[in-house]
């Protein structure tokens, strides 16, 4: 009976050992632990045995179940252990894989260009304004010194929407809401972005709807060489230190007297080329004095306050910076355009 228990727990811990999974070894404790199984088997032979014998083949029993029970433990917990190792496995994160890119968009270059400038006049004590872009006619162009009839009102072909409102055709009546609003206190110190419309037919410099940036400055002793010193900053921030400028003479009803602001070409140094049409100069806004009549007509009392004012087109000034041919390709919306004005790069 000893020699039968000995070859049973060999057998057993054999078996546990061979077992692969948790299945396996519930096979191994039912065959040999369960009721059925061969060790009660043996033990139930136990009654042939002298009473010497019987506590002893009692104890081996007990001993070799136990040695069998210890064994299916070990191998349960290992089991176990192999079996979340090889989850964790099958689940782990290769973080050195390369990821697919996330694709990253960017500003305009219209709104970079129209930041660049207002983070420039904001430094400089401006604040940035808004309007309507649907306008009253008489904010667009009476209140700016270019009554009903007036000739200079063919400069700007305008959209009427009724004979009281059209789309604005420059952002210059932002000045005269600006300035009805202060109700005739100063310092105003604005610049304001924003679309404007005009009948005019698209082509690789023309566009019916395109951008405008105004400024506009008003307080007691402004000059002319305000005006001047602060296009000269706006100019040299903008298109580089080495840029010059020059005020032409112009004329503009709502300003007196009006400019025109050139700065030198940066492509040929001023030498002429086919980008300043061999003068060594390109045009970039127009300015000039805030005329009486319009500081008047707003509620400022023109002996007391001057001003200066200027407006520009962001279009234009982003086509020269960045070497662009075609107004159109910023309304096109062509992705293979828009991408090369990535700020990251
Ligand atoms: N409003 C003008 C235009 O659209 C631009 C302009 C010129 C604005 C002179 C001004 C200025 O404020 O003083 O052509």
């Amino acid at each position: 009976m000893e020699s039968r228990l000995k070859e049973l727990q060999l057998e057993a811990l054999k078996k546990i050992d061979e077992a692969i999974d948790l299945k396996q070894l519930n096979e191994v404790r039912v065959a040999y632990l369960g009721k059925k199984g061969p060790i009660t088997e043996v033990l139930r032979g136990m009654g042939k045995l002298s009473a010497e014998e019987r506590p002893k083949m009692g104890a081996l029993a007990n001993e070799v179940r136990g040695e069998i029970g210890q064994s299916l433990e070990k191998k349960q917990s290992k089991l176990e252990r192999d079996a979340v190792e090889k989850q964790l496995a099958s689940e782990t994160i290769d973080v050195t894989l390369p990821g697919s890119p996330v694709k990253e968009g960017n500003h305009h270059p219209l709104t970079r260009v129209i930041e660049e400038i207002e983070d420039l006049f904001i430094g400089m004590g401006y604040q940035v304004a808004e309007g309507p872009e649907v306008e009253k006619d008489y904010y667009n162009f009476e209140a700016l010194n270019l009554p009903k009839g007036h000739p200079a009102r063919d400069m700007q072909d305008s959209f009427y929407i009724t004979e009281e409102i059209l789309l604005r055709t420059h952002t210059s009546p932002v000045q005269a809401r600006t300035m009805e609003k202060h109700a005739g206190e100063g310092p105003v110190k604005i610049i304001c972005p924003g679309k404007v419309y005009r009948r005019d037919s698209d082509d690789a410099t023309h566009s019916h709807q395109f951008m405008q940036i105004e400024g506009l400055v008003i307080d007691e002793n402004i000059s002319m060489s305000d005006l001047k010193g602060t296009l000269q900053v706006f100019a040299k921030k903008i298109f580089g230190e080495e840029r010059e400028i020059r005020l032409r003479p112009s004329f503009f009803p709502f300003t007196e007297p009006s400019v025109e602001m050139d700065i030198s070409c940066k492509m040929c140094d001023g030498k002429g080329c086919s980008v300043c049409k061999r003068t060594g100069w390109i045009e970039i806004l127009g300015a000039g004095m805030v005329h009486p009549n319009v500081l008047e007509m707003a509620g400022f009392d023109s002996k007391k306050y001057s001003g200066f004012a200027f407006g520009m087109g962001p279009e234009r000034i982003a086509m020269l910076k960045y070497g662009v041919d075609d107004i159109r390709h910023f309304y096109t919306n062509d992705i293979r355009f828009l991408k090369q004005f990535h700020e990251h790069e």
